[in-house]
């Protein structure tokens, strides 16, 4: 394990750290305008939700780490008190990643990553046409984190309008998570395409698990079964009766198995989804 306190390495290795560490980060595609009118458009990766009552966006464009300057996206904010935040989908990334060159105030990264400025309908800064998902935004406070290269400043936005292409809707009117094919940002040069890798996870039972803590320890200290197959085999209400696990043992001609073939059988059925078979495998 290497160890070390912040304050014991520069803060651009640290930053390199944090930014692969804590990653993959959604992006926040950040239009603003200043003072004269002049559109600006950046992308930003310190980005989340924060609150759905009110509808709270946070996003940070820190004072750079080479000569402490502040960026034009957080002059705005603070002089405009207006954002829009648009998603970034895979078919913008390219562009997305043009716009973030660090060109003069007063030149307009729409134009120059070739993307379509559109009106929005409260705020004056324009929103990303090409974006499947756009958030006109008025900033409530801003934050700084410091004063030296490297802090954050945290925009509080609150979200006064959403426009959502129909063309990322289900038929129910939720948005369709393939549909949209967002991108997000990992160190380096590294993103993540989230529709290449999205996976399902059902959410806990409500009747709740019986847990980890309550599996026979021959299990819980398992050799083969790894820490994803203890959570599956947690989240059940109750294990299987005597009679269910002996006329499964029957069928399945499991009794004469090793504990380790066991517990093999038994995790790729959990990779199947079958946590009840498991279970009467694991426990016959
Ligand atoms: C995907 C991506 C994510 C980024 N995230 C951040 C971020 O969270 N904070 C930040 O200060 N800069 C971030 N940057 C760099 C800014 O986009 C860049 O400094 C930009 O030129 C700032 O523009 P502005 O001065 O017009 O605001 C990111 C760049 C890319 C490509």
């Amino acid at each position: 394990m290497t160890s070390f306190e912040p304050k014991d390495i520069s803060t651009a290795k640290l930053h390199g750290y944090l930014l692969s560490a804590v990653a993959p980060r959604p992006i926040a595609f950040a239009s603003t305008m200043d003072e004269h009118g002049n559109p600006n458009l950046s992308p930003f990766s310190f980005f989340n939700v924060f609150s759905a009552n009110p509808p709270i966006l946070i996003f940070s464009p820190a004072r750079r780490v080479r000569d402490n300057t502040t960026k034009h996206t957080l002059e705005n904010a603070e002089s405009m008190k207006e954002v829009v935040i648009n998603v970034v989908n895979y078919d913008i990334v390219q562009q997305m990643s043009l716009s973030s060159t660090e060109y003069a105030q007063g030149v307009n990264e729409f134009d120059k990553a070739g993307l379509t400025m559109l009106k929005s309908d409260i705020v004056k800064p324009f929103r990303v046409a090409e974006s499947p998902v756009q958030f006109e935004c008025k900033v409530n406070e801003i934050i700084k984190l410091g004063a030296e290269g490297g802090a954050g400043n945290l925009i509080i936005c609150e979200v006064v309008k959403l426009h959502i292409n129909d063309a990322v809707l289900n038929e129910s009117g939720s948005i369709d998570q393939e549909k949209l094919d967002l991108v997000a940002r990992a160190g380096g040069s590294y993103y993540s395409r989230a529709k290449t890798g999205f996976f399902e996870i059902p959410k806990p039972l409500s009747t709740l698990g019986i847990g980890v803590d309550a599996l026979p320890e021959n299990i819980r200290n398992s050799a083969v079964l790894t820490g994803n197959d203890l959570g599956l085999l947690g989240n059940v209400e109750a294990l299987p009766t005597k009679e269910a696990i002996n006329a499964f043992a029957e069928k399945h001609d499991n009794i004469a198995l090793t504990e380790v073939e066991k517990h093999k059988k038994a995790q790729n059925l959990l990779s199947f989804g079958d946590v009840e078979s498991a279970w009467k495998v694991l426990l016959s």
